[in-house]
């Protein structure tokens, strides 16, 4: 998979020298490169942003350095792949982008060359992206609900769902199958995990674990899956499908206040008000 960045802050994407990611890059499954925005800029002072046309706080990045950056992008990676025609995925992180899942990270996985522009200040002048997006296809790409300084760690962290999920890239394949969000964990949190010793500062691991019981500890798995989802993730119980519950399913998520009604999983009911 091709990967271009395009940031100002090339120095805050060094971490795609590391780890996983710096593995899957020298083993030839990844081909990262990342640009710096000002590159493209023609004034001495190498300005990327302005006032908002129309007042409000904070700059805007210039739609003059993106509209070039994008153009040497797709030149140079059509190059590269070889494909005079080939386009990127324009990915946007932004607070106001769609949130990234787990479903999304395998998508991406997917497609054969991304590309990220990294908004810093307010945004990126939205021309850029419409301009774009009469080439390629574009998707503005949030984290979650809440606002960080630029893309740049978005961009870490797309990258880093991503290259996982590449043919080659984690040692076992198996480790990716029963992971919280992975499609095989039926819309569950993965259960808590325990290693040696079996006893560590007068706390034991539980005893079912040492059993050698395949089946008992599969069923004690499961409970801790429906026990944690429901205390830290109602939202992901209440997706679930009756029909996929067995009854011991049923019996742990009653004594957590769950119960089925009218087809649904739905938390126990509120005490009644009393006047
Ligand atoms: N840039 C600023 N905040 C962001 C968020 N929540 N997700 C992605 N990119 C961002």
């Amino acid at each position: 998979m091709r990967i271009d960045v395009v940031t100002i802050f090339p120095e805050y994407l060094a971490p795609l020298d590391l780890s996983l990611i710096g593995r899957a890059r020298a083993a030839g499954i990844l081909d990262v490169a990342v640009h710096d925005l000002r590159t493209w800029t023609t004034d001495r002072h190498r300005t990327v942003d302005d006032a908002p046309l129309g007042g409000g706080a904070g700059m805007v990045m210039r739609p003059e350095p993106w509209g070039a950056a994008l153009d040497a992008v797709l030149a140079a990676g059509r190059e590269r792949l070889g494909d005079p025609d080939a386009v990127p995925h324009l990915l946007v992180p932004s607070p106001a982008g769609t949130p990234l899942t787990q479903a999304g990270a395998e998508a991406l996985a997917r497609e054969p060359w991304l590309a990220f522009a990294c908004g810093r200040y307010e945004g990126i002048d939205e021309r850029v992206l419409e301009e774009a997006a009469t080439r390629m296809p574009v998707t503005p790409l949030s984290l979650g609900d809440y606002v960080l300084g630029g893309g740049e760690v978005a961009v870490l962290v797309v990258v880093e769902a991503v290259a996982r999920l590449l043919p080659g890239v984690v040692g076992n394949p198996h480790s990716l199958v029963e992971e919280s969000h992975a499609p095989a964990s039926g819309g569950l949190l993965e259960p808590p995990v325990y290693t040696r010793p079996a006893s560590w500062r007068g706390r034991e691991a539980p005893p079912v674990l040492l059993s050698g019981h395949h089946a008992r500890v599969a069923r004690w798995r499961r409970d801790e899956q429906l026990r944690r989802t429901a205390a830290r993730r109602p939202d992901l119980l209440a997706r679930l499908r009756p029909q996929d519950l067995d009854a011991a399913d049923l019996a742990v998520l009653a004594q957590e206040g769950w119960s089925v009604r009218d087809g649904a999983l739905v938390p126990a009911s509120p005490a009644p008000v009393r006047h």
